[in-house]
């Protein structure tokens, strides 16, 4: 024993958080309404961020890429200025399409760090990735090739390459990487949506998921950055400019699109908290299941300090919730 004592779970309070957004969001399942899911996930968010003794602020928003309704960046959310002083970064849908459409791994995600601990994006909305789980862990480097990598990660997991399975965005920019993955014998698994829950199964037992590659958004990069750090995952990073315009801009802006994110530059402690809450069923986490009188919903809640990493089912109940709260479930 070095003498920890044990000290507030942020995360078992963001889990409402997560747990709000599923909650209001999980009604525009199939709608097809995406900016109206967007809406009530992120008035949820908000309403319950506001009631967490915490002084916070958004690093990573959503919407810029989408014009989405968003929790700014920049906004400070929180009960008051006297509690800690946190960056913040929220995916209040990640996988806006799956839940319009009524598909599935849709997911509420955020996650918190000590105040200037995350990467701020500025306005890139894309990032390079790749994300490996524990054994993985130091092994891979987004630089080296596909075929490295995958070397890197059967030896490491001892398997053979062909037993590994790759999760990757389904994307015509992703075309020559699938390929190369193809011709290095790995399987694939090629998602529409959704890549926080994608990272994150890297690190999750029984995903069956060895490695996340490929260009997604870098809200999403960073929110994974939060979990795997704390999962004993590994994730890194290379901004992704979508034109010469953005390229140029992102430099007189001071960022450089060569430098490798390590998982250490997108959150630098160790002192983080993430959650996420299913809103459609996923193979990491079943979606709500609205029965009336309540719902169900399934979370995840990860902390870094000790590595515990939590599975909350919860079930709800309208006549009591609704007569507390300012959003009608
Ligand atoms: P949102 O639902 O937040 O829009 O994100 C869905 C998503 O699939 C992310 O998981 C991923 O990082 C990003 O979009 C990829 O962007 P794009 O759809 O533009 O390729």
């Amino acid at each position: 024993m070095n003498g920890f004592t044990p000290t507030r779970n942020l995360a078992l309070e963001l889990v409402r958080v997560t747990e709000a957004a599923a909650l209001a969001a999980g009604r525009f399942m199939g709608r097809g309404d995406k900016n109206a899911a967007d809406k009530a996930a992120v008035d949820a968010m908000r309403l319950v961020l506001n009631s967490i003794e915490i002084n916070g602020v958004i690093i990573i928003g959503e919407g810029v890429k989408d014009e989405a309704p968003m929790l700014y960046n920049g906004e400070r959310v929180g009960s008051g200025d006297t509690g800690l002083e946190l960056d913040i970064a929220v995916d209040p849908i990640d996988g806006t399409r799956p839940l319009a459409y009524g598909r599935s791994n849709s997911i509420a995600t955020v996650a918190i760090a000590p105040r200037g601990s995350m990467f701020d994006p500025g306005p890139f909305v894309y990032m390079n990735k790749i994300a490996v789980g524990p054994e993985a862990k130091g092994k891979v480097h987004i630089e080296a090739s596909i075929c490295e990598n995958l070397k890197a990660i059967a030896s490491a997991k001892g398997k053979s390459i062909e037993d590994l399975t790759t999760i990757i965005l389904d994307r015509p920019r992703h075309d020559d990487m699938v390929s190369e993955i193809r011709k290095c014998g790995a399987r694939i698994r090629l998602i529409p949506d959704g890549d926080v829950a994608a990272a994150l199964m890297t690190a999750w037992p029984d995903s069956g998921i060895d490695v996340l590659f490929g260009i997604g958004g870098t809200p999403e990069g960073v929110l994974a950055a939060c979990a795997l750090r704390a999962m004993g995952g590994e994730i890194q990073g290379k901004l992704y400019a979508r034109d010469n315009n953005e390229l140029r801009r992102g430099r007189e802006m001071g960022y450089d699109f060569e430098k490798v994110l390590t998982m250490d530059d997108m959150v630098a402690s160790e002192d983080v908290f993430f959650a996420a809450t299913g809103i459609t069923d996923g193979e990491l986490l079943k979606g709500v299941k609205y029965f009336g009188n309540g719902a169900s919903t399934d979370s995840l809640v990860v902390r870094g300090l000790t590595g515990t990493v939590r599975q909350i089912n919860a079930t709800h109940r309208w006549d009591k919730l609704n007569s507390l709260s300012a959003i009608k479930y």
